[in-house]
């Protein structure tokens, strides 16, 4: 095994999904014998200096084009001194879960990372779930616009999770021994 690292996990979750890789990630580090914080960018309590760690994983999820406002301000407000340790951004979010909105996927990003001056040294596009019992009128419109609509008509029926577990597995390794 190599050596024991200081994680902050960081994140920000709408529907759950974020908070379930958020969890994973953080069981798979502590079970390799890894310290990780594990905090909730929307908790502005206590005090959160993100230098005290070796690496930093920032995860969020997005909605109607957009990463979550608390996770983008999180980031604007740390960007100097995110910039000084490595980090990860987790960007959860159903357009990564297929092949022909995968650009859309990598656009919600640029847009966080322009606008919030960040510089993470990995980026993982991962697929989110779809909760239609969760979704009002308003939220299952949202999501049937664009070009998500063809993947998504038969699947508003049932909760659905798209999450490749082991693929973030392999990439949260990667950034772990990078
Ligand atoms: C109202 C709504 C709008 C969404 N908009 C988008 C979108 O624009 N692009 C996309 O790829 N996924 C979109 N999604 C899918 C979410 O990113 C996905 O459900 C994710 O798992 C949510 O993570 P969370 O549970 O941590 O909030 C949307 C989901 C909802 C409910």
């Amino acid at each position: 095994m190599g050596a024991r690292v200081n994680f902050l996990i960081a994140y920000a979750t709408t529907e759950g999904q974020t908070d379930k890789i958020a969890r994973y990630m953080a069981a798979t580090l502590t079970e390799e014998g890894h310290e990780v914080r594990f905090h909730n960018v929307s908790d502005l309590s206590g005090g959160l200096t993100v230098t005290d760690y070796d690496k930093v994983i920032v995860a969020g999820s997005v909605h109607s084009g957009k990463h979550q406002p608390d996770l983008e301000l999180f980031a604007f407000a740390n960007r100097e001194r995110l910039n000084q340790v490595p980090g990860l951004l987790v960007s959860v979010s159903l357009a990564a879960a297929f092949p022909d909105t995968l650009n859309e996927a990598r656009g919600y990003v640029d847009t966080l990372l322009e606008a919030t001056h960040w510089k993470p040294v990995q980026v993982i596009l991962i697929a989110g779930a779809v909760k239609p019992g969760n979704y009002d009128w308003f939220e299952k419109s949202a999501l049937l616009e664009g070009d998500l609509a063809g993947h998504l008509n038969e699947d508003l029926q049932d909760t659905r999770e798209f999450t490749d577990w082991d693929a973030l597995k392999q990439q949260v390794a990667e950034f772990t021994r990078s």
